[in-house]
């Protein structure tokens, strides 16, 4: 009886013990699946946070990204990034450059992009209609 007792106990504990490793998992799953990150999620660090965007600059950055992105619509699935808040433009182009956010072409195009020209483009875009 005793020994049974302690089979039960045991079970119980092992059933615990999956139930928080699974809830851990869900977390991380939901929490840091690629691709499915929202802006708001991602916390940017203060060397980016602390930059000013240099308009003129991000202009100049900008030609190559205006044959993809352009003002009016969305289309082929391109999104429209004129005139965005330009935290959300960094925050956007920073989780493709960290891998954090997943798309392809987004992933080349900002990965060779330094904070500075991250921060020049989102200035020079956010003051777009
Ligand atoms: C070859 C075409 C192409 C070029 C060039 C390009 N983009 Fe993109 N961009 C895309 C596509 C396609 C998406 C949608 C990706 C996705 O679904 O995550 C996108 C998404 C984005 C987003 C996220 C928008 C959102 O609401 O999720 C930002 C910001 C962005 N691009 C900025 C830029 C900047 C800045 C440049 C220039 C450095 C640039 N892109 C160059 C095709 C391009």
């Amino acid at each position: 009886m005793l020994k049974y007792n302690h089979k039960l106990l045991s079970e119980r504990v092992t059933v615990r013990m999956l139930k928080h490793l699974f809830a851990v998992q869900t977390v991380i799953l939901l929490g840091f699946f690629p691709g499915s990150v929202h802006s708001d999620e991602i916390d940017l660090p203060a060397e980016i946070l602390n930059l000013d965007g240099d308009r003129e600059y991000g202009e100049y950055l900008a030609s190559d990204c205006k044959t993809c992105h352009e003002a009016d619509g969305t289309g082929d699935g391109i999104p429209n990034i004129h005139g965005r808040p330009r935290i959300q433009l960094i925050t956007l182009l920073y989780a493709y450059r960290e891998k954090i956010k997943l798309n392809e072409v987004m992933q080349m195009q900002a990965g060779r992009l330094s904070n500075e020209e991250i921060v020049a483009l989102a200035a020079y875009f956010e003051g777009l209609n």
